[in-house]
């Protein structure tokens, strides 16, 4: 059997729209850019994605969840530095009149060069702030305006002492955060790795200063085995560490976890030591003070702050391209998505061999005895291969199939998405089988 993983991404967008996963936003008025809505079976799987993350970060005694508002006081923004620091260098060509990044430019004889027509004669760069601007209530002026936020994490540190205290959390603690995101972004693209609306999953860890470092490493290492255990190819993950210029305006070391996606290694999840800089901005911008008073030494301070951020959207492409593979056997071909059970949108189909009543009510029966515990799919049209592929094809780790047979020895046959092999199961058996080789995937 000759196995192919995926070789471009239009493949996997078009697979994402044929199943139900992604699909184009305000697709029948022409779509808008860089814009996607995730369809009844990517809904699923975003959500398993963020329940991963949720449940790998908040069972643990050291890290708790929160839901901050999207909408933050205006103080907030200028505190963070996203006011006057959050922006692209945006050049304009004299030529073709295009619009581009400088940084993302190369330079001809020391000029900025269009990348649409190589033209030279541009204009000087000004920086384009990528948050988006609204106004608070009816009267559209400059003293209302409010921004949707371009990251979760100042929602976490605006909240760290409410946090703290109502929790009675002890350093070192983490506030763990899913939301939407919104950036302005010049270059959106590559389906949903870069969009302007997107979900972020953040943490930020408080630690005391001078134990930041090696909580730096810790994390890194946590966070490393987490795409592990979601069963991501580990030769396709790699650290990459920024240097100089690269790193944000807040941060004192970063590393980003790289995935290679089939348009190259780019950014998953960036590691940060934030240092004390956020707090210590809110605390100056708030005029309230948000030290930490350590009982145990009776020492004051700021604490530093690691954070780890995954773009939602972004981590479900990489699994999604991670799990895709095209297999041939004999002229017989299809499409997999190896996704970890607990991923897949679908964990098991019921699938009757033929429209005979008797057997489409007992596989009926069968799916809403295990609806309330899992999800599950019941699929009755085309024939028994047709649906076996169009199964595989978003994931779904098991088959069940109900036969004329099934009606006589009460049992059912059940095949196996990766090994496509199949056993014969007594209904009465079948929970237990289900649940046992799901764990084995
Ligand atoms: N609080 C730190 C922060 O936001 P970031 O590196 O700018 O750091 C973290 O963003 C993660 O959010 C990125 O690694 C990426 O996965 C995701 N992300 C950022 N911008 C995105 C965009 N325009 N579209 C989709 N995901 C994005």
């Amino acid at each position: 059997m000759s196995t192919q993983p995926l070789k471009d991404l239009s493949t996997l967008v078009s697979l994402a729209k044929r199943r139900g996963f992604v699909f184009q936003s305000s697709e029948i008025y022409g779509g808008l850019n860089s814009c996607w809505d995730y369809g009844p079976l990517g809904a699923q799987f975003k959500l398993n994605v963020k329940l991963a993350w949720w449940k790998a970060m908040t069972r643990r005694p050291d890290v708790v969840g929160l839901d901050a508002a999207i909408l933050m006081h205006p103080m907030v923004w200028k505190a963070s530095g996203h006011v006057d620091g959050f922006s692209d260098p945006l050049v304009d060509c004299k030529t073709c009149k295009n619009r581009f990044r400088e940084d993302h430019a190369v330079k001809k004889d020391g000029k900025t060069q269009c990348p649409r027509c190589g033209s030279t004669d541009t204009t000087e760069a000004r920086a384009f702030n990528l948050m988006f601007k609204t106004h608070m209530g009816p009267v559209e002026d400059e003293g209302n305006v409010v921004y949707l936020r371009p990251e979760t994490a100042q929602g976490i540190f605006v909240n760290f002492d409410n946090v703290a205290n109502s929790m009675r959390k002890k350093i070192p603690f983490g506030i763990a955060q899913i939301g939407k995101s919104f950036r302005n972004e010049i270059t959106p693209g590559n389906f949903t790795f870069r969009t302007r609306e997107f979900e972020q999953m953040e943490m930020q860890y408080f630690v005391k200063p001078g134990t930041d470092e090696g909580w730096f490493e810790t994390w890194k290492q946590t966070r490393w085995d987490f795409y592990r255990t979601l069963g991501v190819t580990e030769s396709k993950l790699r650290f990459h560490e920024h240097k100089g210029s690269e790193l944000a305006h807040y941060a004192k070391a970063a590393f980003d976890v790289e995935y290679e996606f089939p348009f190259g290694w780019s950014e998953l999840e960036g590691i940060h030591n934030r240092s004390d800089f956020d707090l210590s901005q809110h605390q100056k911008f708030s005029g309230k003070k948000l030290e930490y008073f350590d009982e145990a030494t009776k020492e004051k301070y700021l604490p530093y702050v690691i954070e780890t951020a995954v773009g939602c959207d972004r981590l479900a492409l990489a699994l999604l391209c991670d799990a895709y593979r095209e297999e041939e056997s004999e002229g017989d071909k299809r499409v997999v998505l190896g996704l970890k059970p607990a991923l897949a949108p679908v964990k098991a189909a019921f699938l009757p061999l033929s429209k005979k009543q008797d057997l489409q009510d007992l596989a009926l029966k069968l799916f809403e005895d295990f609806s309330s515990s899992k999800e599950v799919d019941y699929d009755e049209s085309g024939s028994i291969g047709k649906r076996y592929r169009r199964q595989d094809e978003i994931g779904t780790p098991l088959c069940v199939t109900v036969d004329f047979d099934s009606l006589q020895d009460q049992k059912v046959t059940v095949r196996h998405r990766d090994l496509m092999t199949q056993d014969r199961v007594s209904i009465d058996q079948l929970k237990n089988y289900v649940n046992q080789k799901l764990g084995e995937f």
